[in-house]
């Protein structure tokens, strides 16, 4: 087979730590005049790793920016793009990995119609074997003898038996950032892709989740499928907020300006409904917008007297549905604040342009967090506002959010998908005891900080060693 990525000599032929993901750590944006400028990204991630001097991260160039910077061989230390053709890319970032594994484990599917698995997506899976099998060769050319290389998410799934193939001596480690689906949903996959999947994963030495419950149902698809897990270890290592971090940003004067921008546009004294999310199908933002749009309408003494500040930030726009969704979000917003809305009250505040430094100004003065995803891996908004917020906030936590499992006890938990429970629970967080939400407050704080992201990468990969 040709290989799908263009060949780039080695940077550091011999790395000890390797780390495989679909994104990298930095993206470029070619300028009119031929320039290329460089962006670091964050996340957990990126957080974690910096616990580690000696490493290579191996990812996808993402757009023509990251292309030309790999055809330039413009780059940055201990990082090396894979400019994999942009055809085949597409093919397994949008076709496989967004639009049917992400679906899978969060599932979205709207299953009368969805999923259709016909010679198209038969042509996209080669894709998606193609790019995996990029990641592979260029993991296998790089890694040191009996080098521990941590490979990120469904993007990469067939790496691990891939690589295990071409380099026995590896100690690989799987890692999903996402829940994982429960058998019956998992079925929905034809057998042959279920069973490569699987197979693809138990490739590794490890393979890790972000909770004990997604874990459990990956062991029960290998169970139920292929009859055991083989002789792959499994871990769960719930990866919590960088504390050090967001205080310290949280505080520096961008922020400062941002939060007295937002308190001009909710209006002094008014309470706060903070949610802040990717515009991403599973964060269920509409419904969210439902529930308080039931809060107002059931209970008119929250009228003029708080604001829904809801940050819906870009998020795979090279998909209808996500276009689609994103239109809703706002045509919600627009049609709540057009309803309710008074000369000098807007119900709801939206943004939609990315934006750090507003983003922790919101969780600043947060009064309620409404985090209400239909199902997510983790969710660290939902660790991250009690960690800066000011005064103290009341969570409203969706029960499906993996985040569930180490601050349920402390958060007003929904079920996603039941609006007025939503809307009963935002009144109950919005009306709870300054001494009770306090205290709960430090405790969601300190839960939310148990496993911080250098430590969270370290120990998977002395588990990894060691196992
Ligand atoms: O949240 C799960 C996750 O896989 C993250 O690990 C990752 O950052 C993100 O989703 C992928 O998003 P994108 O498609 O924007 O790269």
């Amino acid at each position: 087979m040709v290989s799908a990525y263009e060949a780039q000599p080695p940077a550091q032929p011999s790395a000890q730590v390797l780390v495989a993901s679909n994104r990298g750590p930095v993206s470029y944006t070619l300028g009119t005049d031929g320039s290329l400028d460089a962006k670091r990204g964050g996340g957990g991630l990126v957080s974690g790793l910096s616990a580690i001097d000696d490493k290579l991260w191996v990812c996808a160039a993402l757009g023509d920016g990251d292309r030309e910077a790999v055809r330039r061989g413009v780059g940055e230390p201990g990082v090396r793009m894979l400019d994999i053709d942009a055809d085949v890319h597409a093919d397994a970032y949008n076709g496989i990995a967004n639009s049917v594994l992400w679906f899978v484990h969060h599932m979205l599917y709207q299953t009368p119609l969805e999923p259709v698995f016909d010679a198209e997506f038969r042509r996209q899976w080669a894709s998606y074997e193609a790019y995996n099998r990029a990641f592979a060769e260029a993991l296998a050319e790089e890694a040191g003898q009996g080098a521990a290389v941590l490979v990120q998410d469904y993007h990469l799934a067939l790496v691990p038996g891939m690589l295990r193939e071409l380099r026995p001596d590896l100690r690989i480690g799987h890692f999903s950032h996402t829940p994982w689906a429960p058998v019956d949903y998992f079925r929905l996959l034809p057998d042959d892709i279920a069973e490569q999947l699987l197979h693809g994963i138990l490739g590794a030495d490890r393979a890790a989740f972000l909770t004990r419950r997604w874990a459990d149902a990956f062991i029960g698809c290998c169970t139920q499928i292929l009859g055991g897990t083989g002789r792959t270890r499994i871990g769960v290592h719930g990866l919590g907020a960088d504390a050090d971090f967001l205080r310290r940003r949280a505080h520096e004067a961008d922020v400062d300006e941002r939060m007295a921008a937002l308190r001009e546009q909710t209006g002094p004294g008014r309470r706060t409904i903070v949610r802040v999310d990717r515009t991403e199908l599973s964060k269920n933002i509409v419904r969210g917008l439902f529930a308080y749009r039931a809060l107002l309408d059931e209970r008119p003494e929250w009228r003029e007297r708080v604001v829904h500040v809801a940050f819906a930030y870009p998020s795979r726009q090279d998909l209808a549905v996500y276009r689609d969704y994103t239109a809703e979000v706002r045509r919600v917003a627009d049609e709540i604040n057009a309803v309710y809305g008074t000369e000098g009250w807007m119900p709801v505040v939206l943004h939609v342009k990315d934006d750090f430094a507003r983003s922790l100004a919101a969780y600043r003065l947060a009064d309620v967090a409404l985090v209400n995803p239909i199902r997510d891996g983790m969710n660290l908004v939902a660790k991250e506002i009690p960690v800066v917020s000011d005064h103290g906030c009341a969570l409203v936590l969706s029960r499906e959010a993996g985040a569930y499992e180490e601050l349920g006890s402390d958060a007003v938990v929904v079920n996603p998908y039941d609006v007025s429970a939503t809307a009963a629970a935002l009144h109950e967080a919005l009306t709870m005891a300054e001494d009770e939400r306090a205290a709960r407050t430090e405790r969601l704080a300190a839960a939310a900080v148990a496993l911080p992201p250098q430590q969270w990468f370290l120990d998977q990969l002395d588990a990894l060693r060691r196992d």
